[in-house]
């Protein structure tokens, strides 16, 4: 029997979300037709210092500039904050779930107040003013929401570095917003493993002397070096100051955050995003898609390092007064029944996470999940990167014992919010699918000429209007903002993502066009590994591609050629791939070095990866055209080599 492709709204569901079909369809063409009556009205949800007068004001044209609410005024702390504690002081805002399954904690949203406002005073007695850049590397601890919420009370800009990126990679983060000021903890703990965040502040500092002060955060209470002048311990801070401090008066359009993100070109750019918007947007778009009510226990598993972990674990939900848990740890540890056991202890409703965690957990079986009771779950969500059929029906079947709705998100650093998504109780799910797009969303497919294509369909995804979740800039090159989102197809935002649009309108994305790999969900530039490499005194060059990967999504494929002399040997192999992960961090660990003693080129000497890409994915058939290479003789030697290692 084959599995069911269509899986409609039940009545139930609909009856008891925000929105049904019709609702969505009245809500969604009013939103294009008269954004600013839309946003006009939905940005209210949000308090205002000063009300906006204007809405919309945006062009992708010639400059590209967007601003939303640019009038109005706000602090995104009071609203995630403050202004719940009339009606909510004593509700649990975040549920903290440690790596050791003994460790927990509820913070009430009277507990964050106080948190946050004595954060707050520490960053102020640091120095740090409004407009200032801290940069945040911290495990999955409470502190990271009071520390994102601290620089957003006093007007500093964060920019949070993943817990897993290099030293390295830390120290361009740093230099590149120029930051003051570091929050860190000694170590953080993922699967009973320690990750050493204070030692890696110390190499990163090393060559930027710029940062003047660093708190850190006491978790496991492991040894780290110290250096007085300039490290300060977290809980010293907080007592010495006061638990009262008045959010700052920012301006819609003021930076909230930056976030660097992997383009397919040079090194990864700053994603600015700002006030206004980006919290209307981020808190709008997770009542809708999550479908959220008061009461409910929402769980997303993202890292607060990404995209995901700002607008969907502290953002979006603390300015709807929800209950967010915040996860330390990792799917399988202890066990792999973590995920479905901390459902079931915590009463989890909403649950989202990414396709290669679940793709992992498929394959231990349903005992593992079928041991737990999960009856608490209502919903369930997926972001990250195509969630194959398989992985879809199992997470709706196994998990979801065929209740629960699946959220299939698309969206990006970029966006600040969802873009794509069935509503729960408005649109139909097929698996596989992201289906249709969000309120003021207005999607469109090109050719690679820009010609657009209707109907039925197959191409580059991009998105013709601006939505107030929107990037606003490249910190600091506003131009490589223009060059990279508004140049391909004059006029549009270009995603990066090829899709296909079916007969019934629904959108299926197909990943990435263009040099930027998606590995466990996590983005990676193939130019940032391949700088990496041939930083190796022994390599001559590199070139390096996703390939299809059975957990992963996406593995690192990467090809080799050394300088004249040097033997490929085996400890070269792991040697390179240690490299990569001191340079860049465990996350872009290469899968496979092929030794490739040369590369596809053509006459005027670009790399054919093209041709890399089908050699790495084993379809040896499909190479296409090879006639324009320089030297076609080099791809049978790869392809022989590669089918060689099977
Ligand atoms: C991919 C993560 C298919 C896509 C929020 C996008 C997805 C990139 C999905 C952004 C999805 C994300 N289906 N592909 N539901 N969600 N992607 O910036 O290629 O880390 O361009 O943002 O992930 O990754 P980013």
């Amino acid at each position: 029997m084959s599995s069911p492709t269509f899986f409609p709204v039940t009545e139930e569901v609909a009856a008891a979300a925000w929105v049904d079909e019709a609702k969505y369809k009245a809500m969604y063409e009013q939103s294009v037709k008269d954004p600013d009556a839309f946003w006009g009205e939905h940005g209210k949800r949000i308090d205002w210092f000063t009300p906006y007068t204007k809405v919309k004001n945006t062009s992708f044209e010639g400059d590209v500039s967007i601003r939303w609410f640019e009038d109005g005024t706000t602090n995104v702390a009071y609203n995630c904050v403050d202004r719940h504690l009339a009606t909510r002081g004593d509700q649990t805002a975040i549920i903290w779930e440690g790596d050791n399954p003994a460790e927990s904690a509820h913070i009430t949203y009277r507990e964050l107040h106080e948190k946050v406002s004595r954060l707050a005073n520490v960053l102020k007695a640091q120095g740090v003013k409004k407009g200032d850049r801290v940069t945040i590397y911290l495990p999955m601890i409470p502190e990271a929401a009071y520390a994102m919420l601290a620089c957003a009370r006093v007007g500093a800009i964060h920019s949070i570095v993943f817990g897993g990126f290099s030293p390295d990679s830390l120290y361009d983060r740093i230099v590149d917003c120029d930051s003051k000021l570091v929050i860190t903890a000694d170590e953080g703990l993922r699967g009973g493993r320690k990750v050493p965040l204070k030692a890696n502040v110390d190499k990163a500092l090393e060559k930027a002397p710029g940062v003047t002060s660093v708190i850190v955060v006491k978790r496991t209470g492991g040894n780290v070096a110290w250096n007085e002048a300039r490290d300060h311990w977290y809980h010293d801070e907080m007592a010495k100051v006061s638990a009262e401090n008045a959010a700052e008066v920012m301006g819609a359009e003021d930076p909230l955050f930056i976030l660097y993100t992997s383009g397919s070109t040079g090194k990864p750019k700053g994603v600015l995003h700002t006030t206004g918007g980006y919290l209307v947007y981020a808190a709008m778009t997770h009542q809708y898609v999550f479908d959220y009510h008061e009461g409910d226990i929402y769980w997303c598993t993202a890292d607060v390092g990404w995209v995901t972990g700002h607008s969907y674990i502290v953002y979006g939900p603390l300015a709807n007064g929800a209950t967010t848990l915040m996860f330390e740890g990792i799917p399988n540890y202890p066990s792999v029944s973590r995920f479905w056991e901390v459902i079931d202890k915590h009463k989890v409703n909403i649950f989202y996470t990414a396709p290669t965690a679940i793709r992992a957990l498929m394959r231990e079986g349903e005992a593992p999940v079928k041991k737990t009771s999960r009856a608490s779950l209502r919903l369930l969500g997926s972001v990250g990167e195509p969630i194959n059929p398989e992985a879809w029906l199992w997470y709706h079947g196994v998990v979801g014992d065929g209740r629960c709705p699946i959220v299939d998100t698309w969206w990006q650093t970029e966006t600040g919010g969802i873009l794509i998504t069935p509503l729960p109780g408005a649109i139909g799910q097929k698996p596989g699918s992201a289906t249709l797009p969000f309120f003021g969303v207005q999607p469109q497919v090109v050719d690679n000429e820009g010609t657009i294509l209707e109907g039925a369909t197959e191409g580059n995804l991009c998105i013709v209007d601006s939505w107030p979740g929107q990037m606003r800039t490249v910190f600091g090159d506003h131009e490589r903002f223009i060059q990279t989102y508004f140049s391909t197809f004059k006029g549009k935002y270009f995603t990066g993502d090829g899709c296909r649009r079916d007969e019934d309108g629904y959108y299926w994305i197909t990943g990435r066009v263009d040099d930027v790999i998606n590995v466990s969900g996590h983005r990676l530039g193939t130019a940032e590994i391949e700088s990496a490499l041939v930083a190796h005194p022994k390599v001559a060059e590199a070139a390096v591609v996703g390939y299809p990967h059975d957990l992963k999504g996406q593995g690192i494929y990467a090809y080799v050629t050394l300088n004249a002399g040097e033997d490929p040997t085996e400890e070269l192999r792991k040697e390179l791939v240690a490299w990569v992960r001191k340079e860049i961090g465990p996350i872009a660990t290469p899968d496979l070095i092929q030794w490739a003693p040369g590369l596809p080129k053509t006459r005027s000497g670009k790399i054919m990866r093209r041709i890399l890409r089908k050699i790495a994915a084993n379809e040896h058939e499909a190479l296409g055209d090879t006639s324009t290479l320089a030297d076609p003789n080099v791809v049978n030697d790869l392809v022989s080599s590669r089918m060689n290692r099977g």
